[in-house]
């Protein structure tokens, strides 16, 4: 009992040990910079050991480098190791979001670009980097208020497959509801009872018009096809201007002619190249097309 003891206090020992390197954080920084854009400063070390540090001793490796180079040089047909690659970027990306946050883009969204969208074709929305989906749903709630169920979808991609997967249920925390609006809290969100006591769920009507998967956003997305809204909204502050610049080339050339680009408010396309005109500070509109003549 007093060996087990200690041999469990030598683990929680080793455990605590495990520091990262100069050179293994530069090749976590490099390599999350090639495959998600995300640009990590060098005061960023200590949260790279803090969110993956306890997972690199889990798998007994002694360093970092012993744990990340296999996933550098991932094989697509390395099933373990490509699980792994999606472990290393949900833990190195920062996930924090909440309902309506930064609500002006939303009273945008109902008093500007809906009234526009009355009666006409079906509108696509796309939620760029949608987390644990409570932008998409957000602006879920505003479309489900004043349009009809046919004449919307909203589109969540995120990089991080788990809060993709947490998106999908649409099942949150009840303190998460607290910035919620009470028409939207009442109309589309239900609290849960007995096993879902302290939770509540996105009504299915909502719930239906909005779908997730995993996507990156640096990398060309056609397959998701075109939108008149894209919402690109705190996730720029992790790029550099270079990254910046490809995620926006991608998102452009999504939007439909007309269409509109949300940024977050403490977020700049300064210095970068668009073919965008500036409606206001964080919101943005693809030119028309122009008619023939
Ligand atoms: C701080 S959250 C912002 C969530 C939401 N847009 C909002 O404003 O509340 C940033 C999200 O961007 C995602 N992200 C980072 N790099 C990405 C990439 N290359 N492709 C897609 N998503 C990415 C992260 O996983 C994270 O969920």
């Amino acid at each position: 009992m007093h060996m087990q003891q200690s041999e469990t206090q030598a683990q929680y020992e080793q455990l605590k040990k495990l520091a990262i390197s100069d050179n293994d954080f530069e090749l976590i920084r490099n390599w999350i910079y090639e495959v998600a854009g995300i640009t990590l400063t060098p005061a960023k070390k200590n949260l790279v050991s803090g969110r993956l540090g306890k997972r690199v001793q889990e798998l007994g490796y002694s360093t970092f480098g012993d744990y990340i180079r296999p996933i550098i040089t991932v094989r697509p047909g390395d099933t373990a190791a490509v699980q792994e690659r999606q472990y290393a970027i949900n833990a190195l990306t920062t996930n924090e979001t909440y309902f309506f946050r930064e609500p002006a883009h939303f009273d945008f969204l109902r008093d500007v670009i809906v009234p526009q969208w009355q009666g006409s074709e079906a509108r696509r929305i796309w939620s760029a980097a949608s987390s644990s989906g409570e932008e998409a749903y957000t602006a879920a709630m505003v479309l489900s208020m004043a349009l009809s169920k046919n004449q919307w979808s909203i589109v969540g991609t995120d990089i991080n497959s788990e809060v993709v997967n947490q998106a999908g249920k649409a099942l949150y925390p009840l303190s998460r509801a607290e910035k919620i609006p009470s028409q939207y809290l009442k109309a589309y969100c239900l609290r849960g009872i007995g096993k879902m006591d302290g939770l509540f769920q996105i009504t299915p009507k909502v719930k239906s018009r909005v779908s997730f998967k995993t996507a990156n956003i640096t990398q060309d997305q056609t397959s998701l096809g075109h939108f008149d809204l894209i919402m690109l909204r705190n996730v720029l502050i992790y790029f550099d201007k270079e990254a910046k610049q490809r995620v926006l080339d991608n998102l452009v050339k999504r939007l439909k002619p007309g269409g509109y680009l949300f940024i977050g408010h403490a977020e700049s396309l300064n210095g970068l190249d668009y073919d965008l005109k500036m409606i206001k500070t964080s919101i943005y509109q693809r030119p028309a097309e122009k008619s023939g003549r």
